[in-house]
């Protein structure tokens, strides 16, 4: 549903209004934050003129295209959405792509900002870049998608001060494309490009580390951060009354599926899921479920055409009485109900290694996916005939109690919490946090490379 264009330009002035007047509060708290010790850890924000960011959002209802949804509705409470409740505190109907104006304004409480770029360490570019791909992606300008972002380039080059970019010829600078890399990575040359922009592919750009959704196999300027999920706790209270729902949580579903697809007929690890999913039904009368605990052994919850998307509660109860969630790659490998299904102590059953294990790295270590996560190669059940339900019944209880006591541990690290949360949950680092870490340390050694050279 569309708001009317009034409330839609209200929404946005008091919006740019909360930005505006940011600056100075969020300068006092980081004042009283003494124990936080800056030591390459400065980051500065450059300026951007506001057709890099708040323009951007001004233009929300600009839906050039069926498929580009007007994306106004989401802005809220700095890209967290509306609350999915009146008594909620901590549950937002949130969109992933709001992730760029969420992350500035997390950016704007970050302890350590210095107005000084050459006093940085690393230097953000608070550019909205995946919500400006969509007029090239869906819209009037298709046809020039190869100049996705030049107009930032000439900006930071030629326009704004220079010498802030030519310091370290822009390897100290980092910005956040909420989308997956293959949208923007359309080799150059190929206008009309058949999909995406070329972002990624721009010259211009390979010195920047680029924070995305979801990475390509071999990448050199991107890293995969988390996805924006709809959980946001304001205080460590609200946060500590989740986990213990998560833990208390009776799992009576064996497996889970929340998604849509599969219901092709070429051979595809979501059409293998789906049939065996609808094929367990039939078994499940029999003695295996009350020896097994499990009063079903696989639910599908239908989230196709998107419908899921905005109103967390279809899946998220759901998860927290499963055991296992399976996350089958779509379109692309990754999938924000990964980060879903850790959310609610659901253990996550990859079918590819791209589709977390070498994405998320800084978040989710490699080498301890076999202690929260279950690996089963799509080629196995796809051409193999292995069945996930047997593997995963085979799994014993005790087994997944410890599996969802080290995801609940892991939840801190993938959830954002909310903007201007009390310091006792600031104490926990969260998906922000992380990727900020991760980011310094990536343009230390980025730095340190360039200058051996
Ligand atoms: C906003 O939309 C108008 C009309 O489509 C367009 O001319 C303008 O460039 C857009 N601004 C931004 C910042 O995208
Ligand atoms: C939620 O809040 C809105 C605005 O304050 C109010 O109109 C609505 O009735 C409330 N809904 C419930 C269920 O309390
Ligand atoms: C892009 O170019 C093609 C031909 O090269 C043209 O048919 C099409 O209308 C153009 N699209 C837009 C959005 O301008
Ligand atoms: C990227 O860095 C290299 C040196 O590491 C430099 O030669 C090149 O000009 C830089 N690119 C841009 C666009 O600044
Ligand atoms: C469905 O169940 C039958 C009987 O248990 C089994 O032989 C068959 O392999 C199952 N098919 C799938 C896709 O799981
Ligand atoms: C399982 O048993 C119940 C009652 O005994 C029956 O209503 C239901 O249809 C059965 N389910 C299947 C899939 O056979």
């Amino acid at each position: 549903m569309t708001p009317p264009a009034t409330i839609t330009t209200t929404t946005t002035s008091i919006l740019l209004l909360l930005f505006l007047t940011l600056f100075p509060s969020v300068t006092l708290q980081q004042q009283s934050d003494l124990d936080s010790d800056c030591t390459n850890r400065w980051i500065h924000i450059r300026h951007l003129p506001s057709r890099f960011n708040l323009d951007i959002l001004t233009n929300c209802s600009a839906t050039y295209h069926p498929f580009s949804d007007d994306f106004c509705p989401y802005i809220s409470n700095h890209g967290l959405g509306t609350k999915t409740h009146n008594q909620s505190h901590s549950w937002f109907r949130t969109d992933p792509s709001l992730l760029e104006l969420f992350f500035h304004r997390r950016m704007l409480e970050y302890p350590c900002l210095t107005a000084d770029p050459s006093a940085a360490d690393a230097i953000y570019l608070p550019y909205y870049a995946a919500l400006d791909s969509l007029h090239y992606l869906y819209g009037p300008d298709y046809n020039s998608s190869s100049q996705h972002g030049l107009h930032l380039y000439n900006f930071l080059r030629y326009h704004d001060s220079p010498e802030i970019w030519l310091n370290n010829q822009g390897h100290d600078h980092f910005l956040v494309l909420a989308g997956s890399a293959w949208d923007f990575s359309q080799p150059l040359g190929n206008d009309p490009p058949l999909w995406g922009t070329s972002f990624l592919e721009l010259p211009e750009f390979f010195n920047i580390t680029t924070l995305t959704l979801e990475s390509r196999a071999y990448s050199w300027q991107e890293q995969s951060i988390p996805y924006l999920t709809s959980f946001h706790p304001p205080n460590l209270a609200l946060f500590d009354s989740w986990a213990k729902r998560v833990r208390r949580s009776r799992r009576t579903t064996l497996m889970l599926f929340a998604g849509g697809g599969g219901i092709s007929s070429t051979p595809n690890v979501r059409r293998s899921i789906r049939l065996e999913c609808d094929n367990s039904s039939k078994i499940e009368n029999t003695t295996q479920k009350t020896n097994n605990q499990y009063s079903k052994f696989c639910e599908f919850v239908d989230c196709s055409n998107g419908i899921c998307e905005h109103d967390p509660i279809k899946f998220m109860k759901p998860m927290l009485h499963s055991s296992f969630c399976l996350q089958p790659p779509g379109d692309t490998p990754t999938r924000r109900s990964t980060f879903d299904s850790i959310l609610a102590g659901c253990i996550p059953v990859f079918f590819e290694e791209l589709s977390a294990r070498k994405q998320y790295g800084w978040h989710l270590p490699e080498d301890e996916y076999h202690e929260f996560s279950v690996m089963i190669p799509k080629e196995e059940v796809v051409f193999k005939g292995v069945k996930v339900l047997e593997i995963l019944k085979g799994i014993p209880r005790s087994v997944t109690r410890k599996m969802r006591d080290k995801l609940i541990e892991m939840i801190p690290r993938i959830m954002y919490r909310k903007h201007g949360s009390s310091l006792g949950l600031r104490t926990k680092k969260d998906a922000f946090d992380i990727a900020i870490e991760g980011t310094l340390q990536r343009i230390k050694a980025r730095l340190d490379d360039v200058a051996d050279k």
